[in-house]
């Protein structure tokens, strides 16, 4: 066991149905006119309106920037800046899933910091004044950014989906109000169920896992395990939807301070090119990555198929093999599409799976795991997952490339 770790959350977290409200209070402890960062859907389904209300309440002025139409890019970050400065905000809102939080993270960081987002990439250039307050308010279960210090943007130029991680993007304060989520469609929440179920088994299984990060990894995983599958079919029930919110953030807080692995890193360059929704990628590629580095990882995987299992499994092997095959299972229930299955062409795949191994490496997340893969074992992995069989249950993929 490791005893040494530094441990990192939001300032202040409110958590529970009605948290929405006190983002008026919140935001005028830190500024007087707020920039809100959010999308389409957000305004449409009234989240924007009733956020400005408490904001009103509370003597705050706001102003609205809901251009976040797709997983972000550096273009949301650029336009959303410029009506920071031009409005003369002070204090930075998101409200909406991880692609209004991750703009809105580098939106702060920008305000008080020169350059452009990418520049902060890999730690090259560290933040060196304190960014604008932002406060986080999440609508999906699944990404817990309104608690990590990751910001994940696109950089539109080369389609690289840069991961970007530094204590600056971590926001001051994050608001859970489950009752947020409510709204979100089925494949929303299948997607973004199974992402915070990704950060959870990546946290723990990591090269990084440490003992703090390891209790709310494990807490996330219970909390899945008994809720996403009701949260996924009976979308109102909102005691499944309070666990999943409860999930995704304890799962952010966990891979946040330990790391992500070979899911996330190989994920990214998936939506960078494919524009595959971020949740879907991981789940395309948990099972087949889990068989691979079940060997190197299998006391920490035996520890995951115990929490989904009612009991006898006597071998950590056994247990390890029962988390790998309920993954599977769980992705079936949850309608979890293959690439191929998501429509994209063989051959566009293969022409782009160097690039995309590559990408993968250069994040920095393959090196964390129990396995460290070589660049070929990236690209055979890449096609076992194109036409993956989530029925197939034996743990075939373990010994592959
Ligand atoms: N910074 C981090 O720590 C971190 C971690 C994981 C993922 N990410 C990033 O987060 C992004 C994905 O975020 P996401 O999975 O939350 O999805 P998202 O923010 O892209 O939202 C997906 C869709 O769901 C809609 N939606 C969101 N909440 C809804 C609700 N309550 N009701 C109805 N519709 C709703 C949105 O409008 C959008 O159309 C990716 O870019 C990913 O890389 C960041
Ligand atoms: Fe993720």
């Amino acid at each position: 066991m490791k005893h040494y770790a530094v441990f990192q959350m939001p300032e202040i977290i409110h958590y529970g149905r009605g948290a929405f409200q006190t983002i008026g209070k919140e935001a005028s402890l830190r500024g007087r006119r707020a920039l809100m960062i959010s999308d389409p859907v957000m305004d449409k389904l009234g989240y924007v309106n009733e956020g400005r209300k408490y904001l009103t309440e509370s003597n705050m002025e706001s102003v609205v920037y809901s251009g976040v139409e797709s997983e972000p890019t550096d273009v949301y970050v650029t336009e959303a800046l410029e009506l920071f400065r031009t409005k003369q905000c002070d204090v930075v809102i998101s409200l909406g899933g991880g692609s209004c939080i991750d703009t809105a993270k580098a939106v702060a960081v920008l305000a008080s910091n020169e350059g452009d987002i990418g520049d902060y990439r890999g730690g090259k250039k560290p933040v060196d004044v304190k960014p604008a307050p932002h406060l986080a308010v999440p609508t999906t279960a699944g990404t817990g950014s309104e608690a990590t210090d990751v910001t994940v943007i696109t950089n539109t130029t080369d389609d690289v989906k840069m991961m970007i991680k530094q204590p600056a993007f971590l926001p001051d304060v994050a608001i859970v109000d489950p009752a947020l989520t409510l709204s979100s469609p089925k494949h929303v929440t299948a997607a973004t169920g199974i992402d915070a179920l990704s950060h959870a088994i990546e946290a723990y299984v990591s090269k990084k896992s440490h003992p703090m990060a390891d209790s709310m990894a494990l807490s996330a995983v219970n909390l899945i395990v008994q809720h996403l599958k009701t949260a996924y079919h009976d979308g109102d029930n909102i005691d499944a939807r309070e666990a999943m919110s409860l999930a995704a953030m304890q799962a952010g807080i966990a891979f946040s301070n330990a790391s992500v692995c070979l899911v996330h890193g190989m994920s990214r360059p998936i939506g960078a090119l494919f524009h595959v929704p971020h949740g879907y990628s991981n789940a395309m590629l948990l099972p087949a990555v889990l068989e691979f580095s079940r060997n190197e990882g299998v006391d920490r995987l035996a520890d995951i198929g115990r929490i989904f299992s009612s009991g006898g499994l006597s071998s950590n092997e056994q247990a390890a093999d029962h988390a790998v095959s309920s993954v599977k299972e769980l992705c079936r229930e949850l309608h979890i599409p293959n690439l191929k299955e998501w429509g994209i062409d063989k051959q566009d795949f293969e022409s782009v799976i160097n690039k995309m191994s590559a990408d993968a490496w250069d994040s920095g997340s393959p090196a964390s795991n129990p396995r460290v893969p070589t660049l070929y074992e990236m690209e055979e992995l890449y096609r076992i997952c194109f036409d993956y069989d989530f029925s197939q249950l034996s743990p075939a993929g373990r010994n592959r490339g």
